[in-house]
C-alpha cells in the first residue's frame, strides 16, 4: 500500500544535497546512524551555497567536509558530543562545542523551538506499513522527524530493525535514497591488565539484581566482562554495546529484578561491532527510548540498585572529574554521564561509579616522547571542564583501588584520592597536598 508512494519520494543522493541552501539548518544524525552517502556528497556545494548551520553528533568517520579547512564558510559544525572528527573541525576553525545534557541535545539544536530546514537521517528499510526504523539509535531524531520542515532518509538495506522511539512513518518523510553498506560501528576494544583490574573492583560493587548502565570508553567494557558471574542483571543504560551481548547470551542478563521495564533492555543508541547490530535487530527484548526518556535521572534512579559506570579524564582532588575536555581542548562531551550519575544515586541501592586509569602518556607541546602524568591532580588546569561535580561524585576507581568520596571532607577525600593514584606519583601528590593546605 505504501510501495507506490515510497517511489514517489525516491531521488538521488546527489539530488537530495542539492536541497541544501544557503543559510539553510541541516540537521544530521551522528554514531552509527550518521547518513554517510549523504555527508560524502556535500563537498558538491563548495562553490554553490555560504553559511549552512550544521548540527550533528559523534561522527565516526572524517568526512571530507569535516576535516578540510576549504569548507569554511560553507558549512559551520556545531555538536554536542565530539569524536576525534569534530575535534578536527573546531582545530580548524568552522566546528564548536554545544554543551549539553545528552537528553537536552534536541532543544539544544531546536533553540528557541525553530525549525531545522532539512533533517537526513538512515533508516532500515520500510515494512509493510510504511514504517521505517533509525535502527541502532534515536538521539534527537525523534524530535527532528516532528520539527524539520524537510525529512531525508537513507534507507540502508543491512541496518538492524528495532523497536521503541526509532520508528519513522512514511508520511514523515519527505525524500528517500538507497544504500547498501555496513552498520557504522566501534570493534570491541581490546582490554589491558589496568583495564582489568579496575573491572573487577567495579564487579565487587555490583550486587546481584542491579540494573547497570555503562559509559563509553575501554574501561566500562572491561568492568562488563568481569561480570560473568553475577545473576540477575538487568540493562537500562545510554549506550548498549558488545560486552552487554556477552553477558546476556551468558545468562547474566535477566533484567528479572528491574523497575522500569523489567525484562527489557532499555537503552537510547547501540554502538559497537556487527554483533551488538546483529543482536538488536528485530529484538523486541531491546527498547531505543529517546534520551529525554532514557537519561531522565528520575527514571534512571527510578529501579532499584541502579548502577552508573562512567569514565573520567581526570579528577582533582576535591573529586571534580573532568570528563569532557583537558585545558581548552574539547574531547568528547557530557554525554549522559552527569543524568546516569546522579539518576544512580537516586535509586534505591544504587551506586555511581566514576573510573579512570591512574595515568595517562601525553605528549606537552614542543616535546617529541610522550610522557607519563597522573591523572589525580590537585587542582584541574586553567581551561578544563568539569563534568560532574564534586557534589555528584561517589565511587571513584582505578587499578589501584575504590575509593568511596560521597560524604567525605576535602580532607578525606585527598587522602583516599592518594591511595588510588599510581604508587609512582603518591609522594609528589602528597607533598602538593600539604602545600595546598588540602591535608
Ligand atoms: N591528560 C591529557 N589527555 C588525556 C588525559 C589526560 N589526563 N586522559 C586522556 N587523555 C586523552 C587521550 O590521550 C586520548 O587522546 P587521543 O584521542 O588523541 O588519543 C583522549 O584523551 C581520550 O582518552 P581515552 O582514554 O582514549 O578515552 P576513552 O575512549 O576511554 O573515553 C572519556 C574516556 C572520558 C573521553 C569518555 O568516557 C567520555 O567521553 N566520557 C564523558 C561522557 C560520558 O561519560 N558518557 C556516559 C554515558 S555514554
Amino acid at each position: 500500500m505504501y510501495r507506490k508512494e515510497y517511489s514517489e519520494k525516491k531521488i538521488s543522493v546527489e539530488d537530495a544535497v542539492l536541497l541544501i541552501k544557503t543559510n539553510n539548518h541541516l540537521v544530521l544524525s551522528g554514531g552509527p546512524i550518521e547518513p554517510w552517502s549523504f555527508i560524502e556528497k556535500m563537498p558538491i556545494l563548495k562553490n554553490t551555497v555560504r553559511d549552512v548551520r550544521v548540527s550533528n553528533v559523534l561522527s565516526l568517520k572524517a568526512h571530507e567536509v569535516m576535516i578540510n579547512a576549504e569548507y569554511k564558510g560553507v558549512f559551520e559544525f556545531e555538536a554536542c558530543f565530539y569524536s576525534g572528527v569534530q575535534r578536527i573541525t573546531e582545530k580548524l576553525g568552522y566546528g564548536s562545542h554545544v554543551p549539553t545534557h545528552l537528553r537536552n541535545a534536541a532543544s539544544g539544536i531546536l533553540r528557541q523551538n525553530s525549525n531545522p530546514d532539512i533533517f537526513v537521517v538512515t533508516v532500515s528499510p520500510m515494512d509493510k506499513n510504511g514504517f521505517f526504523t533509525t535502527g541502532p539509535g534515536v538521539i534527537y531524531d525523534f524530535e527532528m522527524i516532528q520539527k524539520a520542515k524537510v525529512v531525508i532518509v537513507e534507507v540502508n538495506e543491512r541496518f538492524p530493525r528495532t523497536f521503541g522511539d526509532t520508528l519513522v512513518h512514511i508520511s514523515d518523510v519527505d525524500y528517500i535514497y538507497e544504500v547498501d553498506r555496513p552498520v557504522p560501528g566501534i570493534p570491541d576494544s581490546p582490554i589491558t591488565d589496568i583495564d582489568k583490574r579496575i573491572g573487577e573492583y567495579v564487579s565487587e560493587l555490583i550486587e546481584d539484581g542491579s540494573t547497570i548502565q555503562l559509559g563509553i570508553g575501554a574501561i566500562p567494557n572491561a568492568a562488563a566482562k568481569e561480570l560473568i558471574h553475577k545473576k540477575d542483571l538487568g540493562i537500562h543504560t545510554e549506550m548498549l554495546n558488545d560486552a552487554m551481548v556477552d553477558l546476556y547470551y551468558a545468562g547474566v542478563i535477566t533484567g528479572k529484578r528491574k523497575n522500569v521495564f523489567p525484562q527489557k533492555i532499555i537503552t537510547s543508541f547501540t554502538m559497537g561491532s556487527k554483533k551488538v547490530y546483529d543482536f538488536i535487530d528485530d529484538n523486541p527484548l531491546v527498547f531505543h527510548f529517546r534520551p529525554h526518556y532514557t537519561n531522565n535521572p528520575f527514571i534512571v534512579g527510578s529501579n532499584n540498585k541502579m548502577v552508573s559506570i562512567n569514565t573520567t579524564l581526570q579528577i582533582d582532588f576535591t573529586g571534580q572529574c573532568a570528563s569532557e575536555s583537558i585545558k581548552n581542548v574539547q574531547i568528547s562531551g557530557t554525554g549522559g554521564q552527569v543524568e546516569t550519575s546522579i539518576g544512580a544515586q537516586m535509586s534505591n541501592g544504587g551506586k555511581s561509579i566514576i573510573t579512570l586509569h591512574s595515568t595517562a602518556y601525553i605528549k606537552k607541546k614542543g616535546e617529541d616522547k610522550k610522557i607519563r602524568v597522573s591523572k589525580i591532580i590537585p587542582f584541574l588546569e586553567e581551561g578544563t571542564i568539569v563534568t560532574l561535580t564534586r557534589t555528584d561524585v561517589e565511587y571513584v576507581v582505578t587499578e589501584y583501588g575504590v575509593a568511596c568520596l560521597k560524604g567525605a571532607s576535602v580532607r578525606e577525600r585527598t587522602k583516599m584520592l592518594i591511595n588510588i593514584a599510581h604508587p609512582d606519583f603518591r609522594e609528589e601528590l602528597t607533598e602538593k597536598a600539604k602545600k595546598y593546605n588540602f591535608i
